[in-house]
């Protein structure tokens, strides 16, 4: 296992690109396998859940070739040559069930190991099951496993999703796209990684409409053909590194961001009296300290994301004055916040409240990553400690940011990675 020292908190400064959105290509490279012709797929981030992705769909047939830039590789499945999604690898890697809706539409029978929860709450797919069976999918389940099969083609219908479910909303619109007539999904999640993955899907010959609202139509079509596509930026490592600029007071530069996907950040960051500018491209952010304690609520987007919640409850830490954080999304999205306490942090949890009583500092310690971004809220958290962190388990913080420490180090952080 690897681990993370830093041996002192400094103010970052100097610029930092940010890659691929994570959640925008785990979905997009499971919508290759609706097409038997190449698909190229560039920024794609360099990421353990990516590879595991990438190892999946050769499982199932894909050729998956890295080009000569190492961000862009092709996925061409000329025919699905297993159609089950083994326990191994989607125990690994929950996004593996968005492999269910577009197996599904290309062959009409797909078996995939039911996703475990995983640290931040159990994670169910109901609403991915509801959508498959509205459109004429048989869905039986038993050992581990659950199995979507169509007698004849996929018919479309109209699907109300309970939650604007992320993966539901995906998994959907890739069963749907070569469904006989229309789906109308309602109550859709609306965030950016939807939109890209529909933009891709209308790449290929699908008709989406609406990717980006609460009401996505797709009318089906007969066939779909492969074709290159960038990915977004990712919108979260963006934003961890506006926070990685706020709590140590420096000023950075971060590069390749679209700044309309982290409005419910900048505004928020904006509350505490940070100095955010914003480009075509590009966000800076510049703190001379000073910032004020805000109140936090992570909801669907456009609200702030959850994925950003354990990185801000780490900015508040270091904010004097008492701010609150709601978490609506997830149940159990407060790890990061026992191993704060171990940094001096003064934080209380009540059910999906925390109330925070910022300290001008907290206090180098050793503590664990237990998922991805309560991982990477504690990098940021000793990012501005003084005196010494260790961040142990950061294999969780691999899965989501790539060259995390390089890109860190190159804002002039004291930061290394030691393998153990
Ligand atoms: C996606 O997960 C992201 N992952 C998550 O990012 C992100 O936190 C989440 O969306 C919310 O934005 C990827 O895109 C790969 P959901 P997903 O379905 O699709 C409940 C990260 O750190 N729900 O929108 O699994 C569920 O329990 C990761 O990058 C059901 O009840 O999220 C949860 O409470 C973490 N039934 C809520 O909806 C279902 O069938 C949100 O889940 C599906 C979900």
């Amino acid at each position: 296992m690897a681990k993370y020292v830093i041996s002192e908190g400094v103010p970052l400064r100097g610029s930092v690109r940010v890659d691929g959105a994570k959640n925008a290509v785990l979905p997009i490279i499971a919508a290759s396998l609706l097409s038997e012709s190449k698909s190229i797929i560039e920024e794609v981030p360099d990421l353990n859940d990516v590879r595991i992705m990438c190892d999946l769909l050769r499982c199932l047939g894909t050729d998956v070739q890295k080009q000569s830039d190492p961000t862009t590789i092709s996925f061409e499945t000329k025919e699905i040559t297993n159609s089950t999604a083994p326990y191994e690898l989607v125990n690994k890697l929950r996004a593996s069930f968005l492999v269910m809706g577009p197996m599904l539409a290309r062959t009409g029978y797909v078996r995939v190991a039911l996703p475990g929860g995983c640290p931040i709450g159990s994670r169910p797919v109901d609403l991915h099951l509801k959508g498959f069976s509205a459109l004429g999918a048989e869905i039986t389940q038993g050992h581990g496993y659950i199995e979507a099969r169509k007698n004849k083609k996929l018919v479309g219908n109209k699907i109300y999703l309970d939650f604007p479910s992320v993966g539901a909303t995906e998994n959907i619109m890739m069963a749907a796209v070569m469904a006989e007539g229309q789906t109308i999904i309602e109550n859709a999640a609306n965030e950016p990684e939807i939109v890209d993955l529909a933009s891709y899907l209308n790449e290929m010959g699908a008709i989406v409409v609406g990717a980006g609202t609460d009401t996505i139509r797709i009318e089906g079509v007969t066939s779909m053909k492969g074709c290159t596509h960038t990915v977004i930026p990712d919108r979260i490592e963006a934003g961890t590194f506006m926070i990685a600029a706020a709590i140590t007071n420096g000023e950075v530069r971060i590069e390749n961001v679209v700044p309309d996907h982290l409005k419910p950040v900048v505004a928020k960051l904006k509350e505490t009296g940070l100095e955010i500018s914003e480009e075509l491209s590009a966000i800076t952010v510049k703190s001379i300290g000073g910032l004020k304690p805000i109140d936090v609520k992570t909801l669907p987007y456009p609200g702030f994301p959850t994925d950003m919640q354990a990185q801000v409850t780490s900015m508040l830490s270091c904010i004097p004055g008492t701010s609150m954080v709601i978490e609506t999304i997830f149940e159990n999205r407060f790890m990061h916040i026992s191993e704060l306490k171990r940094m001096g942090a003064n934080i209380k949890i009540d059910g999906r409240t925390a109330v925070i009583e910022g300290k001008p500092c907290l206090t180098g310690a050793c503590v664990k990553a237990t998922d991805l971004r309560a991982g990477a809220a504690l990098v940021l958290a000793g990012l501005a400690a003084e005196g010494a962190t260790e961040i142990s388990e950061i294999q969780h913080i691999d899965r989501g940011y790539s060259g995390f420490a390089e890109k860190l180090k190159s804002l002039g952080a004291k930061i290394t990675r030691v393998e153990d």
